[in-house]
């Protein structure tokens, strides 16, 4: 299902638009006011840890679940009321692969291309198997592959059709890390090509490596949205130690979430909890 002619240029707005996205299951409040954009072409992470609401945002803006408060957009098409048209122009590799095991890595291909009505489902499949260095396993059942092989092909069957924008659920989560750096080297290729990615994960190194844009989201809001050189300023240079070492994004992460067990909801960073990480060790 590529994206039909009269879809708008992603070049005329952010790929993806968040405003003040609110969802509950029952009394749990999970979203409480999400607001993020994603550049078209760029990869986007949104970082978090279990529970924190990331495939829950990542199914509303692939139009499986409504939010109870807040927008969402996909190249300036609403997902609630614009929910077909939106459709057409993305795809979703959810958190746990989709594959099927019994088929081969190329039926597994055909059979998508084919449901998507797409002309020369062969070729199409061909095309990503290559892509994907799938080529030399086509032939064998997908109960043979391994982990990295079968996100591979997941990927990879999400991209039938060429959509503008991708949504990938921890993509790596469970892979060893040969695994996780063929899953990498597959989602930079497609941005490389303009295909915007959003991109959920626990794993900071991940967006490290990925990611031209990390969110952190942590009880229910987005407490920080920046490159990895915005988000390191949120660290106060406090010592000689912290100039010649740059901190990780997980010093970053740990410092902005700064999870002390208050249960405070929607927190905002606070200078206490960045103190609380200061790499020389003292607070302040
Ligand atoms: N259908 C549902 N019904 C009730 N609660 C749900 C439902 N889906 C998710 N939740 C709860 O909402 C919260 C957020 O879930 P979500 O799956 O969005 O988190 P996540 O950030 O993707 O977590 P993980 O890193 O474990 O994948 C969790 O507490 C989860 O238990
Ligand atoms: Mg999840």
């Amino acid at each position: 299902m590529s994206a039909d002619q009269s879809t708008p240029s992603p070049a005329r707005g952010p790929a993806i638009q968040v405003r003040g996205l609110e969802k509950s299951y029952q009394k749990l409040h999970v979203l409480r006011g999400v607001d993020f954009d994603v550049t078209p072409g760029s990869i986007f992470a949104l970082l978090g840890s279990n529970g924190a609401g990331k495939t829950t945002v990542v199914r509303i803006l692939a139009t499986l679940l409504k939010p109870d408060g807040g927008t969402a957009q996909v190249h300036g098409l609403d997902v609630v009321t614009r929910a077909a048209r939106v459709r057409e122009s993305i795809s979703l590799t959810g958190q746990f692969a989709a594959v099927d095991e019994i088929l081969t890595g190329r039926e597994n291909l055909v059979l998508v291309a084919r449901l998507r009505h797409l002309s020369d489902p062969g070729r199409i499949a061909d095309d990503l198997l290559g892509r994907f260095a799938l080529t030399d396993a086509a032939g064998r059942r997908v109960s043979t592959y391994s982990g990295g092989m079968r996100r591979r092909l997941d990927i990879a069957m999400s991209l039938i059709g060429d959509p503008p924008v991708i949504f990938l659920d921890e993509p790596t989560t469970g892979l060893d890390p040969q695994a996780r750096l063929e899953v990498w080297q597959a989602v930079r290729e497609l941005a490389r090509q303009g295909t915007t990615v959003l991109l959920t994960t626990q794993y900071l190194d991940e967006a490290e490596q990925l990611a031209d844009r990390i969110a952190v989201l942590h009880h229910g809001r987005i407490i920080a949205d920046g490159t990895l050189a915005e988000l390191r300023q949120l660290l106060p240079p406090a010592t000689v130690e912290y100039v010649e070492k740059q901190p990780t994004l997980e010093d970053v992460f740990l410092a902005i979430v700064g999870d002390t067990g208050t249960g405070s909801t929607g927190s905002t960073r606070t200078d206490a909890t960045v103190a609380a990480v200061r790499p020389d060790g003292t607070s302040s």
